[in-house]
């Protein structure tokens, strides 16, 4: 394989931002983009210099020369999405959530490994630098046991409640668009799913949570603390505590530097490029190495991640239509 050719499924927001993206990586090109509307799929591939438009999603999918799909619509429709490109033969990179709940990743999970074909939630944070290193800080023991992470992620949206950030019909919501930055990180601290999960939230007039807490438990005492938001700008930053030292994150989904502090020794400040790039990189050496899902990102732990959402709205009592 040489130049890697992507397909991009939808033309929204995240859409474009990661055809940006792809322009960083000589060794990739956006070959193709479809929409459920010919003109929508026509402007993109104009703006963005995709070669072939297809206003339809399954024509993007039988185009033999598309090696790879990025799903980037609403998360409802993740599922569906997944499983056509997946039942095409085409391998995909899917956005957060991965879908609504763990049955429904299960599900998809459950096509990639029948079709062999490789398989990645977009959790982009995962496969920047400066995380990967705080993951490294922590393996190699430099802040000694983790035991407690808080962090969060909130913005503020405008009321609009038929789009997709407040409309329960397109999986509106903070924990799922959201929390479920602050919830990986969690599973990546602390190297596991958690023992016991408590969550509060505020379920706004769309019927979805518009802010949520979290505690979780982890086995050996860990707890994270964590909150997600839609309609109040919070705090987006990481602090995560162990028994001989911290780790500080400043606005941690995208970051871009982090500060080591290990007792009795000087801050260890690390800064570092941030960009989409990074996780498009790393669909492209898993596909050129033959491998069917990522170790940034493993399919397990993305279930596991759902798991521990619906565990939260279990808590919080949310459910969605796509749940029955
Ligand atoms: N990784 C990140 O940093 C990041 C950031 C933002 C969003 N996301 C994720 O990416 C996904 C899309 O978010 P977005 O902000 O790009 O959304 P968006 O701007 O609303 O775009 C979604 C696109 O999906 C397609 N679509 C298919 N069925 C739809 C329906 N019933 N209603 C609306 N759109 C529909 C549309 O494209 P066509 O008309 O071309 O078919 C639409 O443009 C979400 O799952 C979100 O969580 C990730």
């Amino acid at each position: 394989m040489n130049a890697v050719n992507w397909g991009i499924l939808a033309t929204g927001r995240i859409a474009g931002t990661f055809a940006a993206a792809l322009r960083e990586l000589p060794d990739a090109r956006l070959l193709a983009v479809g929409s459920r509307t010919a003109e929508s799929a026509e402007a993109f591939a104009g703006e963005n210099g995709a070669i072939r438009a297809y206003g339809g999603y399954a024509d993007l999918m039988s185009d033999e020369d598309v090696d790879v799909i990025y799903i980037a619509t609403p998360h409802p429709m993740h599922h569906a999405n997944t499983i056509a490109c997946l039942e095409h033969g085409k391998p995909v990179l899917c956005e957060k959530p991965m879908a609504i709940n763990q049955r429904e990743v299960r599900e998809m999970v459950e096509v990639a490994r029948q079709r062999d074909l490789f398989l990645m939630e977009a959790m982009w944070t995962r496969c920047l630098p400066v995380i990967r290193r705080v993951g490294e800080w922590i393996e190699e023991g430099k802040i000694g046991e983790v035991r407690m992470l808080s962090a969060a992620f909130g913005y503020r949206t405008g009321w609009d409640p038929a789009g997709r950030l407040l409309n329960p019909g397109l999986g509106g919501g903070a924990l799922l668009d959201v929390g479920v930055y602050p919830v990986a990180l969690a599973h990546m601290v602390f190297g596991g799913e958690p023992t016991g999960v408590d969550a509060a939230a505020h379920i706004g007039a769309t019927g979805v949570d518009e802010q949520t807490a979290m505690t979780l438990t982890f086995a050996g005492g860990g707890l994270a603390q964590l909150a997600c938001a839609v309609r109040t700008n919070l705090n987006q930053d990481a602090r995560i505590d162990g028994t001989n030292g911290h780790i500080d994150i400043p606005i941690f989904w995208r970051a871009s530097t982090a500060t080591l502090h290990v007792e009795g020794e000087a801050a260890t400040v690390i800064n570092e490029p941030s960009g989409y790039h990074f996780e498009a990189a790393e669909v492209m050496d898993c596909l050129r190495a033959g491998r069917r899902q990522s170790s940034l990102m493993p399919l397990d732990e993305t279930a596991a991640i759902a798991h521990t959402m619906d565990r939260v709205r279990s808590a919080i009592g949310l459910r969605y239509p796509m749940d029955a």
